[in-house]
């Protein structure tokens, strides 16, 4: 048999049908125009994905945007923070997810300092992250200390989503992962960073960590959409990390996060299982050998 029907057999022929058995509509792609005309109406879903099978499980169940996230330094590298991120890492990664192929809109995050020195270095930065990784938009934390440089790489044709509110990279200043905006002053910063990051033309805009109130009036308040990840249920999406929701990384989980599947679990199950096997001798069987 040649490897070419050795991988027919172990491919499950999904794909070309949906949960009755009728055929799949193809998808159409996602572009940003799609997502910034989605302002107050059907809502946006998105996850993370750092890799190619990951994308291509999260694309078929047709989310919308897939985040590159440097979240990717905690869940899969293994850093405390996502300040050990680099742009390398970020390259490296959005690129196996864009070997997939996604309908989903394809955005990667800017690491630690590869933004926020000077707006030439972000352009280039970002560059790299369309260039290499072959990202379509890049996301990057802050709001008013960033405006002039997400202004700069919109002009360089490179769409950016911005990031407010508890921007993870910002966890020393922050004195750790605290829900910001809770006093009047914070929720007012909170909002003069979502309106900077829209006057700096970007596209759309996540919005972390922030009370569910304080998430509602921004999304009133800005012309963009906002995409939430523990901002409450007004916001115009919501995201999160594919990770946290399927119980892959069990570090800790915030609050924001709903488990919707236990793989970490299944997981382990089922290495005990094949662990188990090959010390009785069950596996390989018969079928298993040529
Ligand atoms: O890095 C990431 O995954 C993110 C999401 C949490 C929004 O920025």
């Amino acid at each position: 048999m040649s490897t070419k029907s050795l991988a027919k057999q172990h491919s499950n022929g999904k794909n070309s049908t949906n949960g009755n058995g009728a055929p799949k509509k193809a998808r159409k792609k996602i572009t940003t125009s799609i997502i910034l005309a989605r302002k107050g109406g059907k809502k946006i879903t998105s996850v993370t994905a750092y890799d190619y099978p990951t994308a291509k499980l999260v694309d078929g169940a047709g989310v919308d945007v897939i985040l590159v996230g440097d979240s990717l330094g905690m869940v899969v590298l293994g850093y405390p923070d996502t300040t050990k991120v680099t742009l390398d890492d970020m390259v490296h990664h959005t690129r196996a997810v864009s070997r997939a192929k996604p309908k989903a809109l394809l955005v990667a995050d800017m690491p630690f300092l590869t933004f926020g020195v000077s707006a030439r270095d972000t352009i280039l930065n970002a560059g790299r992250l369309i260039q290499e990784g072959c990202a379509e938009a890049v996301k990057l934390e802050g709001g008013v200390r960033v405006k002039d440089e997400i202004r700069a790489v919109v002009e360089g044709q490179i769409p950016v989503m911005g990031h407010v509110g508890l921007t993870p990279q910002s966890v020393h200043a922050f004195g750790g992962f605290k829900v910001q905006g809770k006093t009047d002053e914070g929720a007012d910063q909170v909002l003069r960073d979502a309106v900077a990051v829209q006057e700096g033309g970007a596209f759309s805009l996540v919005l972390e960590g922030i009370p569910a109130a304080l998430g509602a009036r921004v999304t009133r308040e800005i012309d963009i959409p906002t995409i939430g990840i523990g901002a409450g249920p007004d916001c115009d999406g919501q995201v999160l990390v594919t990770h946290d929701m399927l119980g892959l990384f069990r570090d800790f989980t915030p609050k924001f996060v709903k488990r919707y599947a236990d793989v970490g679990h299944m997981t382990t199950e089922a290495i005990d299982s094949y662990c188990r096997e090959v010390r009785e001798g069950a596996f390989p069987a018969e079928e298993h050998c040529f």
